[in-house]
Formats: structure tokens, sequence, C-alpha cells
């Protein structure tokens, strides 16, 4: 039996050409017998749509903090960072990266991050030269982790 299986895994995308492999990683954590749930960047979905996201995890996926205008509904992002026995930020852009090294708390993916009480692996995806910048270098090197 994998170690996967039956594990809780909350996928964090955000908005990097590499988003568009994200269904892949979402199916594979499904075959190893995880249930996995995805919440997105706004940027995320001009690579890959929520539509297909949802139908690989067989999950609704989260983006916003409000589920419907209309009936006051909202997404829990403190139950979703405590769903999961370990979230994945990946992609992680350097925007993202910044946010979560910051605590800038101003979308759904970094609410869920900041609330997760479990470990968090991110892998950060950009091109080379961004990546080697020391802006980059210095906002991945002050990510706290646990
Ligand atoms: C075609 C395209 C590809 C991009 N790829 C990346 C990427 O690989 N890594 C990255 O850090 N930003 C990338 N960006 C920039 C991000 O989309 C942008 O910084 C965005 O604000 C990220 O928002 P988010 O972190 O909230 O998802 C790309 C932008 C475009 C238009």
């Amino acid at each position: 039996m994998s170690v996967l299986s039956g594990k809780n895994i909350l996928l964090g995308i955000s908005g990097g050409i590499a988003a568009y492999k994200t269904p892949n990683i979402v199916r594979a954590l499904i075959k190893e017998g995880a249930d996995v749930k995805v919440v997105m960047t706004d940027a995320a979905k001009d690579f890959v749509t929520p539509l297909s996201l949802s139908t690989v995890s067989n999950n609704p996926v989260y983006s916003t903090f409000k589920s419907d205008e209309k009936d006051g509904t909202w997404n829990n992002h403190v139950e979703l960072g405590l769903w999961c026995d370990f979230m994945i930020i990946c992609p992680a852009t350097a925007n993202t990266l910044f946010k979560m090294a910051n605590g800038n708390c101003d979308n759904l993916l970094i609410a869920v991050y900041l609330s997760c009480k479990s470990k968090v692996f991110f892998a950060p995806a950009m091109d080379l030269d961004m990546y080697k910048h020391k802006s980059t270098k210095k906002i991945n090197c002050s990510i706290t982790i646990f």
C-alpha cells in the first residue's frame, strides 16, 4: 500500500506556466490513494481551468473567499488548512513566494497556507533568471518552515 493512501492532500496552484501540468499531479496523487482538494489563485486560471481540476480531483476547486455573492456563503480557509495531512504549493510563483514570506493574505491560497497546521511543501517555478535573482532567493530563505 502507498504511503499516500488515505491522505488528505491540498494542492495550491499559483499562476505560473507550469500550472498546466497540475491535473497530472492530481491524477498521480489520487492513483496513490490520496484524497486531493485544490485551491488556486486567479492568475492560475489563465493556465489551467477549475473545471479540469474539479473533474480530475472529484472535489470542488476553491479560489475565492466568498462562494456565493447572493447568499453570503464562503469558503472556510481554516477548515481547508486543518483538513489536509499536508499541503503542496506547486507551482509557487515569485509573487506567491513573496506573499508566503510576508504573510500578505490577499487571496484564498495564502489564507489557507497561513491556516495550515501541517507540513507545507512548495515548488518554486519560474524562468531561471527570475529564480536566481537575489530578491527571489531572499524570499525563499525567509519562508519559515515549522
Ligand atoms: C505566460 C506567462 C507565464 C508566466 N509564468 C510564470 C512562472 O513560471 N513563474 C512566475 O513566478 N511567474 C510567472 N508569470 C507571472 C505570474 O503569472 C504573475 O506574477 C501573477 O501575478 C502571479 O500571481 P499569483 O502568484 O497570485 O498566482 C507568468 C506570466 C505569464 C503571462
